[in-house]
């Protein structure tokens, strides 16, 4: 696809890009997190930010420095970055989760520093699922992207999540032994649409981004 035939799609459009992973408190110095590094969501902020002004990064934690001329945001737990989206969203973005969101929280967040004993149990609840949450709202011209690691059954979760979430597309990546994607320069990638499936070889997240640029706009 030529620059301008990327630039002339992204016309009028805005891109909501996350990545890293978002956190829960467990007390005032402790939380729960992941090991998401947030290469992949910055490398696709990077490569869609030469054809379009209008983006927009928000991080959780990472452990990569984002290039200064990305627009970002930092958000801390799984509302935060749920609010922080929702506030960005126009009827015709680009949303694209990158990021690695926690599925629980403390049920009982402690105002005290918890403290040290032979055994501790956390009670903890499901987080809000973001993409879930937006779906709901989800506008004609809207195009959601969904991201997800799994350890096994690759494929079908995949379709189960494009469902559920009603995502325009979802990348699966396999966690293995062999392709271990968390704080990782390269990944292996499957795109799952709803009427098909494209396997791509293991590449570094950088050149994984570029490509994903016009083979997402083709898919819009
Ligand atoms: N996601 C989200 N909100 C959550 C959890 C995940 O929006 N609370 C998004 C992620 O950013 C990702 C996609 O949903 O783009 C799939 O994430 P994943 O963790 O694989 O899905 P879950 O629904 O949490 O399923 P699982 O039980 O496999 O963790």
């Amino acid at each position: 696809m030529k620059y301008s035939d990327i630039q002339n799609k992204l016309k009028g459009r805005k891109i909501i890009i996350t990545a890293g992973g978002t956190i829960e408190p467990l007390d005032p110095v402790r939380y729960i997190g992941n090991f998401s590094s947030g290469k992949m969501g910055i490398a696709l902020a990077s490569a869609f930010s030469p054809y379009t002004k209008n983006l927009i990064l928000i991080y959780g934690h990472i452990t990569k420095k984002i290039p200064p001329k990305i627009k970002s945001i930092q958000a801390t737990t799984v509302l935060d970055m749920y609010y922080k989206i929702k506030k960005e969203m126009t009827p015709r973005t680009i949303l694209i989760m990158a990021a690695a969101v926690s599925d629980y929280k403390v049920k009982k967040l402690s105002s005290q520093k918890i403290k040290k004993s032979k055994c501790l149990s956390l009670k903890l609840i499901p987080t809000l699922d973001i993409l879930k949450e937006l779906s709901k709202h989800k506008a004609e011209n809207n195009f959601f992207i969904g991201f997800a690691a799994e350890t096994h059954h690759l494929i079908s979760h995949a379709k189960k999540k494009l469902r559920n979430k009603k995502l325009d597309l979802l990348i699966a990546n396999p966690v293995t032994q062999k392709h271990y994607p968390f704080g990782a320069d390269k990944n292996k990638i499957y795109l799952v649409t709803r009427n098909k499936i494209e396997e791509w070889p293991l590449m570094t997240k950088e050149a994984i981004a570029k490509k994903l640029v016009p083979s997402i706009l083709n898919l819009i």
